[in-house]
């Protein structure tokens, strides 16, 4: 099984032309309030790949719990270690400019109040897999990643958003999870030089780390160092129309595909792809792509993608 300990948010969407700067006030679409988060992305993303995926989160006492929980709720992601805590749900506010690049703040509520002992509600061991990212309290996201540790659990730590996460806390995943930005700035903060592009760096942070680390490229796709192996896969070519949850996709599909016995390059290769199909459509869960949709457009030839 693969657990999500981390964020459960509603996005408030809304598109613009540009990015505001600081002090102006630019015209938008109407806005939209979608299921999002890191935490429940990711689980989101495995459950659509074919695993059986619990999230263990916090909502608010709110109108907004709901909304936040009604695509893991109909994908079937196990909700039973959900929490309810506080007054609000974790709010992100969303901007999306005509290029599908975005800018997010974020509201933490519940997400604020998870505690690492929310994952005794759920009886882990060697066959599971447990994601974290860091939505949710540093420290509880790194307490629950000893436990599950502990209980002989895989972990895959997403740095995102980047955290300046201790060397001895990264040394307790097996797979480290960043995007380009995301590996320099680890770099930086290991006091580390980040190389000229996102395969050097992550070739450095793994060879200090000796840990597996991969980054997600964008357009470029994909590449993992870790055991004095490379691997580089691919994206789909894509006209973006909105990147958010793509990082979240590519982490909780490879996951699922981890998890289903396959090696880390078939994962990546699955993950690279559903990254890229979940930009092709608005909003955070409801572009994540499902098993047969993933697995159909890797099959495609190149051309016809
Ligand atoms: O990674 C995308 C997510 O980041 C959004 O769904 C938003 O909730 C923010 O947490």
């Amino acid at each position: 099984m693969i657990v999500v300990f981390g964020s459960v948010n509603i996005d408030l969407v809304c598109r613009t032309d540009h990015h505001p700067r600081p002090g102006e006030t630019v015209p938008g679409s109407d806005y939209q309030l979608i299921p999002g988060g890191k935490g429940a992305n990711q689980a989101l993303a495995a459950r659509r790949a074919g695993a059986s995926v619990a999230m263990v989160g916090a909502v608010g006492d709110d109108d907004m719990a709901a909304a936040a929980l009604a695509e893991l709720t109909s994908a079937g992601v196990d909700l039973s270690a959900l929490v309810r805590r506080g007054p609000t749900t974790g709010m992100a506010i969303i901007t999306v400019d005509r290029h599908g690049e975005n800018t997010i703040v974020l509201s933490p509520g519940a997400n604020a109040r998870l505690a690492h002992t929310d994952l005794a509600a759920l009886s882990l061991g060697a066959n599971d897999i447990v994601l974290l990212q860091m939505e949710v309290p540093l420290a509880e996201s790194l307490a629950a990643a000893q436990a599950a540790r502990a209980a002989g659990a895989r972990i895959m730590l997403s740095i995102a958003p980047f955290l300046p996460v201790e060397r001895e806390a990264l040394a307790m995943a097996d797979i480290i999870l960043v995007n380009e930005t995301e590996a320099a700035d680890l770099a930086r903060h290991l006091g580390l030089a980040a190389g000229p592009d996102g395969a050097a760096t992550v070739a450095t942070l793994a060879a200090s780390l000796g840990r597996t680390v991969i980054a997600t490229l964008g357009a470029d796709g994909a590449v993992a160092a870790g055991g004095g192996e490379t691997i580089a896969v691919p994206s789909l070519p894509i006209e973006p129309v909105d990147t958010t949850g793509a990082g979240d996709t590519f982490a909780g599909v490879l996951a699922a595909y981890l998890d289903r016995g396959e090696s880390l390059e078939t994962a990546m290769l699955y993950a690279a792809v559903a990254g890229s199909l979940a930009c092709t459509k608005m909003g955070a869960q409801p572009s994540f792509p499902q098993k047969d949709a993933i697995e159909e457009a890797a099959d495609r030839p190149p051309s016809a993608a």
